[in-house]
């Protein structure tokens, strides 16, 4: 199952993203979190010690690795590399496991097909779609806010995509502007998840004015979010409201997704 989350700056994907891997980690489920945002804090967000912590680096950083597989150095512009290097060993090879969490950090991602044709960008989108390509039990992609990285991949593989909003109407815009590119694109699983909720009056704002997505459920506002970040602990353990509705986020996406592989496979 490949769930990616966006939405806006700010409105808690990597919150969501850990809380999720770690639930999907919990039920027993194989699980690979990527952190695709330029800068990575995945890591944070799930409690990750420092120690291991420390054996991990984004992989558009990787100057020497990108050399050897693209044979070209990262800010090289002109020239010839490859364009689609070897990559099937990288999920492995350079991500750590905390608590049966698999944590890959990408760095900085143009997978939407603008942005410069270097070296980096090459060895990012053939890791990414390897990614979605691959048969990861459970695959789980913080992605950076904005909208530029829908690519065909992600419609192709991905079984539902959350995005993320505030009880306010900017990141409920920002929410429709991804719906629309992404219908645009052909890709119709997509979940409406409203984080920093404080009472049922927001709640109900959110479900009034979604833009047509389904609401997959809402984490409710509370300040030992920050505090848990600020103590290095995960907002999983440390927060057990938000744990219990990311529990049951999981399990709806999970059984979801156990009907339509059902459906599929009766056809
Ligand atoms: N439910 C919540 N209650 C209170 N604070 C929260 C909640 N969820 C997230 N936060 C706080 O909001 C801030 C942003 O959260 P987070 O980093 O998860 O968002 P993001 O969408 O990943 O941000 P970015 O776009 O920068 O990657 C953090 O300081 C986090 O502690
Ligand atoms: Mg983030």
């Amino acid at each position: 199952m490949k769930i990616a989350i966006t939405g806006k700056g700010g409105v808690g994907k990597t919150t969501l993203a850990a809380l999720l891997a770690q639930a999907y980690a919990d039920m027993g489920r194989q699980v690979l979190a990527a952190d695709a945002d330029p800068s990575p804090c995945l890591a944070g967000a799930l409690g990750f010690p420092d120690e291991v912590r420390a054996k991990l680096s984004p992989i558009a950083e990787m100057d020497d690795l990108i050399y050897e597989r693209t044979g070209a150095r990262p800010g090289t512009v002109g020239g010839f590399f490859t364009i689609n290097p070897r990559v099937d060993d990288i999920p492995e090879r350079f991500s750590v496991i905390y608590r049966n969490v698999r944590l890959l950090e990408m760095g900085s991602v143009d997978i939407g097909g603008s942005g410069c044709i270097c070296p980096e960008s090459a060895m990012l989108k053939t890791l990414f779609t390897h990614l979605l390509f691959r048969k990861d039990d459970v695959l789980i992609l913080d992605m950076y806010a904005g909208v530029e990285h829908l690519g065909r991949a992600t419609v192709d593989f991905v079984d539902a995509m959350l995005v993320v909003v505030e009880p306010t109407r900017r990141s409920l815009g920002t929410a429709a502007q991804i719906k629309k590119l992404a219908t645009d694109i052909g890709l119709t699983r997509m979940w409406l998840v409203g984080n920093k909720v404080r009472d049922d009056l927001e709640a109900a704002f959110l479900r009034a004015e979604t833009p047509g997505l389904p609401v997959l459920g809402f984490l409710p506002a509370d300040l030992a979010v920050q505090e848990a970040d600020r103590l290095g602990i995960a907002v999983y353990d440390y927060v057990p409201v938000l744990r219990q509705a990311a529990r049951e986020m999981a399990e709806t996406l999970a059984r979801q997704d156990a009907g339509e592989n059902s459906s599929q496979s009766s056809l």
